[in-house]
């Protein structure tokens, strides 16, 4: 049934996930190796008119379970229109952000019952488990920094629904996303964040080499 390799990525926001993102997906290129990048929530285009909903707040007013719903039917979709059909042709499926991101964000960030989101994953997400998950691991002050510079460049003037969380959320995230790492070992790792992005992606191919022999 799947025949590619299903690679995650996950962090906070202002991790550097969408730098690394591209350079592994450029040196699997390089490599000889036919690559799909998608994100989440998105990457097909029911996924991505969920996106703007939850992303622009306009889902907010619904409270956190249906926000939760919404990743989980965003999704839903991703996985049966892009997601599995990559993966049976034997493709390179790379995700910025999946199913972590809402354990993290809901369950640990945001207080929905660990029950209700495995379930939701059971049901929505089945077999398709990523193969590798790598967490970017920053500080929330240097993340949220990181993210406030990138607003600035980008000219945007509101932080998005998640960004423009209270500090205390995002440390609640951090510890989220480093219990997943402790508890899935073997799929799994958590990288520093602060190093120099050259460093941090030779770390992450040679995790990606090594576990898969690419
Ligand atoms: P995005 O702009 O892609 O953020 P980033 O560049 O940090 O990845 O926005 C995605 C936002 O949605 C991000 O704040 C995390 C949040 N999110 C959840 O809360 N739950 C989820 O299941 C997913 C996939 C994302």
């Amino acid at each position: 049934m799947m025949h590619g390799h299903f690679i995650t990525f996950e962090g906070g926001d202002g991790c550097g996930k969408s730098t690394q993102v591209g350079m592994l997906e450029q040196r699997l290129k390089l490599a000889g190796k036919t690559t799909v990048l998608t994100r989440e929530p998105g990457g097909t285009q029911r996924a991505e008119t969920i996106r703007s909903l939850l992303l622009d707040g306009k889902a907010r007013d619904m409270g956190k379970f249906a926000e939760t719903l919404l990743f989980s039917l965003a999704r839903e979709d991703h996985i049966e229109k892009l997601i599995a059909p990559a993966l049976a042709k034997g493709d390179w499926v790379i995700c910025d952000r999946f199913i972590d991101s809402t354990r993290a964000y809901q369950g640990a960030g945001g207080g929905i019952d660990p029950d209700l989101i495995n379930a939701l994953e059971r049901v929505v997400v089945g077999p398709y488990r990523p193969e590798i998950t790598i967490i970017l691991d920053v500080s929330p002050e240097e993340g949220m920094e990181r993210a406030r510079l990138r607003m600035k460049e980008l000219g945007e003037e509101v932080p998005d629904r998640f960004e423009s969380e209270e500090i205390a959320f995002h440390h609640r995230l951090r510890e989220g996303f480093l219990d997943i790492a402790r508890n899935e070992p073997g799929r799994c790792v958590v990288v520093d964040g602060m190093q120099p992005v050259g460093e941090i992606h030779q770390l992450i191919w040679e995790h990606v080499c090594q576990r898969v022999g690419a």
